[in-house]
């Protein structure tokens, strides 16, 4: 056997790649056509991953379910109104999109929350993270690079891709006042994002194939930290003899004074600010959150017959030094690093059974910190 594969063969592995391909096309868009998930069912979803953040998830959940039901509804009936013909659904459908603008602490949950709700609808997500974007030759390059990027993450399916989910990362990094500036201009880049969010098309090429792929049905998520945002409404409450709370009077003006561009923030409706996250969010995302690093360890030392627990004093105790961090839920799993990387290098092999940790034992092996 040399491993070459005949004429004949190739045609037929082919035929049958693009038959399972066009099989998948409908099942997987059957799946956005047919999205009736409430908000609230999204959002208790959501809440058996992302702890905290009660209100952000809230308004997350019921953009997102808007989004999709509203985008399965139109791409249905003009399907019906084209004989079935999916490439022509997509191109004439119109929707309008309420993209989602989220800022908050670092590792507070930003990524990680439109990550969990595009799995919990089943699009494809990618994130891309905006400093690396150029200004020169931006739309076509920055457009095509994160329309490969969709397309990979949805299995090569090109239609799968074009109702997939993009985060923007460091949105805050683009604005232009001066000294929050990089090297680029900020403006040039946010100018090019205002085509690429309403919708741009290109072809794109994978290998011999050419395929037209659009941003037009792609819901965007920018995410930043932007803390100074806080003091800017904050002044202009003082000013305006305003009281409460600032999230509440958050307007466009405000990440205008930012340095984002207006036309730019008119795309993203949808605003989100996600807290600190308290001792107490720290704790239970190691006690409830599908995702805790926490169970990931204790589950990883099962398998070598060991059962991890700890007391709720050592919960503490770790929640409260993952906080002095200032990394958000990060802290968490560099913390219960440090915690048990004696445990996990000795009692392989020499203990089985329970090991519990208590809140001395935690000290013990954080000191120095
Ligand atoms: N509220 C939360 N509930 C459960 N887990 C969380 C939460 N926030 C963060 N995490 C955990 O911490 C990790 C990092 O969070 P994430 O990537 O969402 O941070 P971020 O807010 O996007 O921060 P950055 O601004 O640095 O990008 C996640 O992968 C997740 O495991
Ligand atoms: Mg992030």
């Amino acid at each position: 056997m040399d491993g070459s594969i005949s004429q004949q063969g190739r045609q037929r592995i082919n035929g049958k790649l693009a038959e399972l391909r066009e099989r998948q096309t409908s099942q997987t868009v059957e799946h956005i056509l047919e999205f009736n998930k409430t908000p609230m069912q999204l959002k208790a979803d959501l809440d058996r991953y992302v702890i905290g953040q009660e209100r952000g998830k809230k308004v997350i959940a019921t953009a997102i379910a808007f989004h999709y039901r509203r985008l399965g509804q139109a791409l249905k009936e003009t399907l019906g109104a084209n004989e079935g013909d999916i490439d022509l659904a997509f191109r004439k459908t119109r929707t309008p999109k309420a993209n989602i603008l989220i800022f908050g602490p670092t590792g507070s949950g930003k990524t990680y929350t439109c990550e969990t709700v595009s799995g919990l609808v089943g699009v494809p997500f990618v994130v891309e993270d905006l400093t690396k974007f150029s200004e020169v030759g931006y739309v076509g390059q920055n457009a095509s690079d994160i329309l490969v990027d969709l397309f990979i993450s949805a299995g090569g399916n090109p239609h799968v891709a074009q109702t997939g989910i993009v985060y923007l990362d460091e949105m805050d990094k683009i604005a232009t006042e001066p000294g929050l500036t990089r090297d680029v201009s900020g403006r040039g880049v946010q100018k090019g994002l205002l085509k690429m969010v309403e919708g741009v098309e290109n072809i794109v090429e994978i290998g011999r194939e050419r395929i037209a792929l659009s941003t037009k049905h792609v819901l965007f998520i920018a995410g930043g930290v932007y803390d100074k945002v806080e003091g800017i409404v904050r002044k202009r409450m003082e000013e305006q003899a305003l009281q409460g709370e600032w999230r509440d009077y958050l307007l466009t003006e405000d990440l205008v004074a930012f340095g984002m561009e207006r036309q730019l923030m008119g795309r993203f409706p949808v605003r989100v600010v996600y807290d600190h996250l308290t001792t107490r969010d720290l704790k239970e995302i190691m006690t409830r959150s599908e995702d805790s690093p926490l169970k990931a360890y204790a589950g990883d030392l099962k398998a070598w017959g060991i059962d991890l627990t700890f007391t709720d004093e050592a919960l503490t105790e770790v929640a409260r030094r993952a906080g002095k961090e200032g990394i958000g839920a990060r802290g968490l799993t560099s913390i219960l690093h440090r915690v048990l990387l004696e445990t996990m290098y000795q009692l392989p092999g020499t203990h089985t059974g329970s090991f519990e940790v208590n809140a001395s034992y935690v000290k013990a092996k954080l000191t120095g910190s």
